[in-house]
């Protein structure tokens, strides 16, 4: 496992704010994933052995949560808020076209790698969606056409980053 040094630095320091080990198994997930973009079969090795567990109660935990991605992300990571607000303002629709669009479902990595899309909770913008984060940026009040839009975009990378 080649983590950060901070990484690891955490790790240990987390792992002591629980009186059992195996406890600190869901904050290890999270930054392991967050160091490295998902949670490879290493990982979920490595993060067993460090709390002395089995891989395969990591793994549980890996598969239940569905924040946990086991495959790396695609170039662009395209996030669709499935929340109250943005899904009665249309962001199924949205999702929708977004999977047609790179052909890749949601939770996936498209096969050329170019995108992941994830129908996410709540992006923290509820009154002007449907909302989309596209890597860092924010795009409110995507219909489908906006989307459409935003797929066109990313597919022709030297148009860049569309705000
Ligand atoms: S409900 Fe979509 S951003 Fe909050």
């Amino acid at each position: 496992m080649n983590l950060k040094p901070e990484t690891l630095q955490k790790i240990d320091e987390v792992i002591t704010h629980y009186p059992v080990k195996r406890s600190a198994a869901l904050p290890l997930l999270h930054l392991v994933q967050e160091d490295q973009g998902h949670v490879s079969p290493a990982a979920i090795e490595w993060i067993a052995g460090k709390l002395e567990l089995q891989p395969i109660n990591v793994y549980e935990l890996v598969t239940f949560y569905p924040m946990f991605r086991q495959q790396p992300v695609g170039r662009r990571h395209i996030k669709v808020c499935r929340t109250l607000s943005c899904a009665l303002a249309g962001s199924h629709q949205v999702c929708a076209e977004l999977q047609r669009q790179f052909d890749c479902r949601a939770g996936e990595t498209a096969a050329d790698g170019a995108v992941t899309i994830e129908f996410v909770e709540c992006l923290a913008s509820c009154g002007t969606g449907p909302v989309v984060m596209i890597d860092e940026e924010l795009h409110e009040q995507v219909d489908v056409a906006k989307a459409r839009a935003l797929a066109a975009q990313i597919k022709q990378p030297a148009a860049g980053r569309q705000p």
